[in-house]
């Protein structure tokens, strides 16, 4: 179980090196190299590839590390103080190669840009850029106003754009069997514990034909699954294209096997969203469905705009129509007046709707929240520390419940590469979201869906053998 959202293992834009011309590339100027670290969600995953499309257009090539790149961006989260606190950390470390290397240009990009534009420069002298979501365009021209100006002169860009969807651009991603593509930037519902609001704008959706293009894109470059993303996916709307109707168009995409999308928001399930996820066989039976409290009093204190019963309706309504159903969802304890009463009713929801897996957080005051400016932070933190690790201790055992009656099963896993742990081993996932490892067979490759036989089974993981492979799935 991880107790975080927040990705501890950085990406290196390495990953994401392709070999494809770059026709804005100015002929004659070596280009320079550029290293970019993701902290975060999946949607800054998806914002460094975006970074990535656009500087190799203009002639950058990705660093094989920091330690031979021109440019070092460090692509940040601002949800909780922890992760703000570790890339202040890690920038300063990675300073050590401008000392080094005066030329070296360091920026920090993404959430906490926008969230530390006004004290970024105090806490981090060195730091050469400071870059919003919605500067992500003119990242080329900050990075040469960067490098002409005299020391410890700022390029700074923090404007948020509420029309800036990045249409027309490629990021460049990953090669992989999973693709992700942003189909909405920003969030409107000001939850009053979130920060994300205001690092990230306003809500806007991604045009339709945007998206279309970008999947058919993922499968020519061998994507088999593609993962939607936005803050509160399911209340994408582009004119009148809602979020049920996208997700059926993008369904319809020649070479698409598998869709999920996250995150929804509880309030902007419809029935007929519900209704395309039963009868749409390449939408994934997963939904990460984020509760955040069992209490109906901390549900009104962070705004959440629904009950527990109506959430309870909702889990009923999903489970009734999509058979086999996994869910995960998002809990914060310790939010401003939690009391152990409040608590007992975030236990009891966990234990009565038994999520596959659930990311726990305790409650981390951001600064121009309503709930920073008005409820003040009084559970005290060794009180926040033992509701979490009783929480992360009832969800194991639970986790651990729900992959039991996988033993003896037939699952379809969607090869994604080899085991981390083993080069005889290939790790893919279930329609479920749930991790599988098997040993590899003669024929068996990256990107074919397998049946696999599941023998044995851990909280998180299953293990099994490959009995058919789906040849339709190989060309
Ligand atoms: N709608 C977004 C939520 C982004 S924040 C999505 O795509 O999931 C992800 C999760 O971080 C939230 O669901 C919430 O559980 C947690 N979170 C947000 N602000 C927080 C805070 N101030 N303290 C602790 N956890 C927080
Ligand atoms: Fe944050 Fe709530 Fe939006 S958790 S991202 S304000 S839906």
């Amino acid at each position: 179980m991880t107790e975080s959202l927040v990705a501890d293992t950085p990406i290196n834009l390495l990953d994401l090196v392709d070999d494809g011309p770059r026709p804005d590339a100015a002929p004659g100027i070596r280009p320079r190299r550029v290293y970019i670290e993701t902290y975060g969600c999946q949607m800054n995953v998806a914002d460094s590839e975006l970074m990535a499309g656009i500087l190799t257009r203009q002639g950058y090539d990705a660093a094989t590390g920091p330690e031979d790149a021109d440019v070092i961006l460090i692509n940040t989260c601002a949800v909780r103080e922890r992760a703000e606190e570790r890339v202040l950390g890690r920038a300063a470390t990675l300073n050590g190669h401008k000392k080094e290397r005066p030329d070296v240009l360091l920026g920090i990009c993404g959430c906490m840009a926008e969230h530390l534009r006004e004290t970024i420069h105090e806490r981090a002298p060195f730091v050469d850029l400071i870059i919003g979501p919605d500067a992500y365009r003119r990242l080329p021209a900050l990075i040469e106003q960067a490098a002409g100006a005299e020391e410890h002169e700022l390029a700074i860009d923090v404007r948020l754009d509420k029309a800036e969807t990045y249409e027309g651009l490629t990021p460049l991603r990953r090669d992989g069997v999973n693709g992700w593509i942003t189909i909405q930037r920003g969030c409107d519902k000001f939850c009053t514990f979130c920060i994300v609001p205001f690092t990230r704008g306003r809500e806007r959706g991604v045009p339709p034909r945007e998206i279309l293009r970008q999947a058919r894109e993922l499968v020519a470059q061998g994507a088999r699954s593609v993962t939607l993303l936005g803050q509160t996916v399911n209340s994408y709307r582009y004119e009148d294209v809602d979020f049920a109707d996208l997700l059926r168009a993008v369904a319809q995409v020649e070479g698409v096997e598998r869709i999920r999308f996250t995150s929804p928001y509880p309030v902007d399930f419809t029935p007929k969203l519900i209704e395309v996820m039963a009868s749409e066989p390449r939408v994934c039976p997963y939904i990460h469905l984020p509760v955040q409290s069992g209490s109906d009093r901390m549900l009104k204190e962070m705004r959440r705009g629904h009950t527990i019963a109506e959430y309870r309706q909702l889990v009923a309504d999903l489970r009734a129509a999509i058979p086999n159903l996994a869910l995960s969802t998002d809990i914060i304890v310790g939010f401003p007046g939690e009391t152990d009463e409040d608590y007992q009713r975030t236990v009891e929801l966990i234990e009565e709707i038994r999520y596959d897996f659930a990311y726990l957080f305790k409650y981390s005051e951001r600064s121009g929240t309503y709930a920073h400016k008005k409820l003040p932070d009084d559970v005290p933190e060794a009180v926040k520390g033992s509701r979490l690790s009783r929480l992360i201790e009832i969800q194991e055992a639970i986790c651990l419940e729900k992959t039991t009656p996988y033993v003896g099963r037939i699952v379809q896993v969607l090869i994604a590469g080899e085991s981390r742990k083993s080069e005889h081993d290939w790790v893919g996932k279930t329609d479920t979201f749930k991790t599988t490892i098997m040993p590899k067979v003669p024929g068996s490759e990256v990107g074919q869906i397998v049946s696999v036989q599941v023998e044995e089974v851990t909280s998180h993981t299953l293990k099994g053998h490959i009995v058919t492979r789906d040849e339709s799935i190989t060309s």
